[in-house]
């Protein structure tokens, strides 16, 4: 049993973690500990500190020392004398806001459970337990459904929480988070992804401030600029050591998350949407979801962590039928191209790319409607048959007789004031009565929350994959959301515009992927400006960044890597110099940098020199020799490069009798002493040989004594070691 109550105390028990609550004489349900397994109940550590200012549940009578302001809460609510953060806040309908939450009941059932409209974490019956408890304000009915989904073998538990109205007037949620996690003891550093277009997930480490630390989206989508998952770490935790949890939203749309260090030291941690673009009203009777978040720790530092989320995200999240398949090696016709192109040119780098072992072809922008630049044609997908002579039809029939697949681009929720379904439906755009709307790279954005919309997009485009033989779909998302309004609800509902749109979104994509299983959708928005576990519930992988440079890559597929799996990161080779960054790196890097991901091309083959294609017909071939490995081998950071000369990385088999060592050393220097990398997670006792060299190691040596690089020339000089037991 993964799940078991004894003496009001909840236990929910992983392969090597654990997770308490226990329901105290005044029914306040107290968070008592997640970490490693115990085996005892942990209410000990409780602590009742008469704290100045801090008030008392009237019941609690001359007890000054039992104060919701202290204790570690499982959920907490405002307006009812914690001050702290509040896990959720409403209005009711008198406009008092206190919500004074009390245990009511549980029920445990076999199974994970699913929330309505959103994507959560999917298992056999007989990989979870779901735990329900309720919780209840008793003067206004209103009703808290915590879930917890305990997955024992993935040492992963997910929470999500409910807000029911059982009373008899209306009230609005002004927030529910889903997460809330009372830490009282400990000194705590938080990671978090911050970044901009072109250079997302960077890295940012600190320790925790008294007061509120937050990061958070109110774009409409997750954001370039800040990721929804972050770790907490123990100070001095590390790669291999140490204690860390990890929090990952399973939401696309505006969320926050925000950890308070309180004036005794204890933390408060809580994720979930976006109050800043959110409110809810309930009517009596109803329900409100919020989205799940997928939570484990470990205490064999981060990167053990990292194994979990990914393994939790490649089984347990992502779905289709590419979830755990081999990848098609794409190439991509944006860098080559842009808007610049006719079927002779997509067939010229197709039929290269064909020559070259590469698998499937990737129609970007462009292709449809009027658009020969980006200020037009959003909206109208249907071909652009100026530029493709023949039709769609021909084109694919073309590609695919030479042995490639076909994949097509689109951006859905968009619309260009210059396209046909403008002029039809100026409607279906955002826009706030009376104000000009908000451009953002010249486009507007479809009202996804009317369900019309979602419709019309839905025959649009299951028409376009039902008459074509399309084997890819890339979905992008260009521009961030503003000017909430919705024709469609009255005036005090107008806040939940922001998360009908994400419910919309969800709807539009559960339909094509249901109804189009052997299509692979990767998902996209300006690069990686919505990668989340949200989106890997539809699509199993997403273009990580419009940067493609092979250095600044790196940073970003580091950031990446704490919580997503190596195969939902998409990855090409791009020319040089780079168009965003305009640096020039060697082939041979920007390969190695994009082996670690999905892999790919996006520029034009043809105006590679001889020796260039044989090099990246050899890329293609040691891809597709080690792309097991490296999507489903254990992924580990051995440097960090925000802080080190290089960035490098290792895939090893699950039988670790098999490692491919990976990275990029970044200033070349003269007189130095090789680099040297310590490897980790593999059989201490083993015997090693490098590929490379024959060389013969102890896996013991490795992870202590470590490698040493082969001595490297030149800025950004990639670097491949493989290993295997001999
Ligand atoms: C976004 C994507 C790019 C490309 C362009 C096309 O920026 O991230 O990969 O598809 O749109 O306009």
């Amino acid at each position: 049993m993964a799940i078991s109550v004894e003496n009001s105390v909840f236990h929910l028990e992983t392969a090597h973690t654990l997770y308490q609550m226990k329901v105290d004489s005044f029914g306040i349900l107290n968070h008592l500990w997640y970490g490693a397994r115990t085996d005892c109940c942990m209410d000990y550590l409780l602590d009742y500190p008469d704290v100045g200012f801090a008030g008392n549940p009237y019941e609690a009578g001359n007890r000054r020392t039992y104060s919701l302001n202290s204790l570690p809460l499982e959920y907490a609510a405002g307006g009812a004398g914690d001050y702290r953060v509040p896990a959720v806040s409403v209005t009711h309908a008198d406009g008092s806001g206190a919500l004074d939450l009390r245990f009511r009941e549980y029920r445990i059932r076999q199974g994970k459970y699913e929330i309505p409209g959103l994507p959560a974490v999917y298992a056999e019956d007989d990989e979870a337990e779901t735990l329900e408890i309720i919780l209840e304000d008793a003067l206004s009915s209103v009703e808290i459904s915590l879930l917890y989904g305990v997955l024992p073998g993935e040492d992963v538990i997910t929470r999500a929480a409910i807000v029911k109205n059982n009373g008899n007037s209306g009230i609005k949620i002004n927030r529910v988070h889903s997460l809330c996690m009372d830490i009282p003891r400990g000194e705590w550093e938080w990671i978090h992804f911050h970044g901009r277009h072109a250079m997302e997930r960077q890295m940012e480490r600190s320790p925790l401030i008294h007061g509120i630390q937050e990061n958070g989206s109110t774009r409409g989508t997750s954001s370039h600029q800040q990721n929804p998952a972050v770790l907490l770490c123990e100070k001095g935790c590390t790669e291999t050591n140490g204690f860390c949890m990890g929090a990952a939203l399973m939401y696309s749309g505006g969320f926050q998350t925000q950890i308070e260090r309180d004036q005794v030291d204890q933390v408060r941690w809580v994720m979930g949407i976006n109050p800043d673009t959110f409110a809810w009203k309930l009517d009596p009777g109803e329900c409100f979801h919020a989205p799940e978040v997928i939570l484990s720790c470990s205490g064999q530092g981060m990167g053990e962590l990292t194994h979990r989320f990914h393994h939790v995200i490649r089984h347990h999240v992502c779905r289709g039928e590419y979830k755990l398949s081999q990848r098609p090696v794409l190439i991509n016709n944006w860098e080559a191209t842009y808007f610049d192109f006719d079927d002779a040119k997509i067939e010229r780098i197709a039929e290269q790319a064909a020559e070259l072992g590469i698998d499937m072809l990737v129609l970007d922008d462009g292709w449809f409607g009027k658009r020969d630049d980006d200020m037009s044609g959003l909206g109208d997908w249907s071909v652009n048959e100026t530029k493709l002579r023949g039709g769609l039809g021909r084109l694919i029939g073309r590609i695919n007789e030479m042995g490639m697949k076909f994949g097509l681009w689109f951006e859905p929720e968009m619309v260009s004031e210059d396209s046909e379904l403008y002029r039809q439906h100026p409607d279906w755009a955002i826009r706030i009565p009376g104000r000009n709307p908000v451009r953002g790279r010249y486009q507007l954005v479809l009202d996804m929350s009317r369900p019309e919309v979602v419709e019309h997009l839905y025959q649009v485009m299951s028409r376009m994959l039902r008459e074509n033989h399309i084997e890819y779909v890339k979905w992008d998302m260009n521009r961030s959301i503003c000017d909430w309004y919705t024709a469609k609800l009255p005036a005090e509902r107008q806040a939940e515009m922001p998360h009908r749109y994400v419910l919309g979104l969800y709807q539009l994509l559960d339909r094509l992927t249901g109804e189009f299983p052997h299509v692979l959708f990767e998902g996209c928005s300006g690069g990686g400006g919505r990668f989340d576990a949200g989106m890997l519930y539809y699509c199993p992988q997403i273009w990580c960044s419009d940067n493609t440079d092979g250095h600044d890559r790196t940073l970003i597929q580091y950031g990446t890597s704490f919580f997503y799996p190596v195969s939902t990161v998409g990855a090409h080779v791009s020319a040089v110099p780079n168009h965003q960054t305009g640096r020039v790196t060697a082939l041979g890097t920007r390969g190695t940098v994009a082996m670690a991901g999905t892999f790919g091309y996006e520029l034009d083959l043809n105006m590679l020199s001889r020796e260039e294609k044989e090099q990246v017909a050899l890329q293609v071939k040691n891809y597709k020799a080690h792309q097991d490995l490296i999507h489903n081998g254990r992924y580990y950071r051995l440097s960090n490069p925000f802080e080190e000369n290089g960035a490098a990385w290792a895939f090893v088999s699950e039988d670790r009798n098999k490692v491919l060592i990976q990275g990029v050393v970044f200033r070349a220097a003269a007189n130095v002493l090789r680099m040297r990398l310590r490897l980790a997670g593999l059989k201490a006792d083993a015997v090693y040989r490098s590929v490379q060299d024959g060389r013969t190691y102890t896996g013991q040596a490795l992870m202590t004594g470590g490698i040493l690089l082969p001595e490297i020339k030149g800025d950004d000089a990639a670097f491949e070691i493989c290993l295997e037991e001999v």
